[in-house]
């Protein structure tokens, strides 16, 4: 009898497991029971006779980010965290505000295309290529115009009106993730020793020092 039981358990582990780890949908939904153990490549599903429209939902994104901040920007995201109805998906969404001039600084997400909608403001954006060209392709934005950011290139947005800037994103990843290249570089937890970042971009150990303390 708990022979059987055990295996049934596998068997159910096993199931989950599969289900989770396949490339795209697999069944209509696979809402992210966040409170399961099991460890899978995204989020466990939530038995979906338990799932509620709930879960497919998330208010609050006419709220305005709170831009107070030495850059002058927040991005608030609805990635699977904040919506379980996300999970298995590839699809997750943001909003990005921008005081006068405000930049959301040079960032890639590792997991994730962008296609930006400007709603309000005028935006200088660009991304740069890989090696060896790293050509920089840059355009300014007006209300209305769309730009897509390639998957795992290094890219910002900056707000060239005197007016706020408001811009709406959709990411390819229900968890895209980011990578802020001067927090990642200047700011990791340890630091990175400076000479190697010294030697890195061909400058003083003294302006690396003086830029790791801002961060
Ligand atoms: C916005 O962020 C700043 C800096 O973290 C903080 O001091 C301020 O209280 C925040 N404002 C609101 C309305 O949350």
């Amino acid at each position: 009898m708990a022979r059987v039981y055990i295996s049934s358990l596998l068997l159910t582990l096993m199931f989950h497991i599969v289900i989770v780890a396949g490339q795209g949908p697999l069944q209509d939904f696979c809402v992210a029971d966040t409170k399961s153990q099991v460890m899978v490549n995204g989020f466990a599903c939530k038995n979906p006779s338990s799932v509620e429209a709930s879960d497919f939902f998330f208010s609050g994104l006419h709220m305005k980010g709170n831009t107070s901040n030495p850059v002058g920007s927040k991005v608030t995201l609805v990635t699977v965290k904040e919506l379980p109805g996300l999970n298995t998906l590839g699809i997750a969404m943001a909003r990005v505000d921008y005081e006068p001039w405000g930049l959301n600084p040079p960032h890639f997400h590792p997991r994730a295309t962008e296609l930006l909608t400007l709603l309000e403001g005028t935006l200088e954006v660009g991304f740069v290529t890989s090696n060896p060209e790293n050509r920089f392709i840059t355009k300014v934005l007006h209300k209305g115009d769309v730009f897509v950011f390639p998957m795992k290139l290094i890219h910002f947005q900056r707000n060239i009106g005197n007016t706020k800037a408001l811009a709406i994103s959709a990411l390819s990843s229900q968890n895209p993730g980011i990578v802020t290249i001067a927090n990642a570089v200047l700011g990791s937890k340890p630091d990175i020793s400076i000479d190697i970042l010294a030697k890195a971009f061909q400058t003083s150990e003294e302006v690396i020092n003086n830029m790791q303390l801002k961060f």
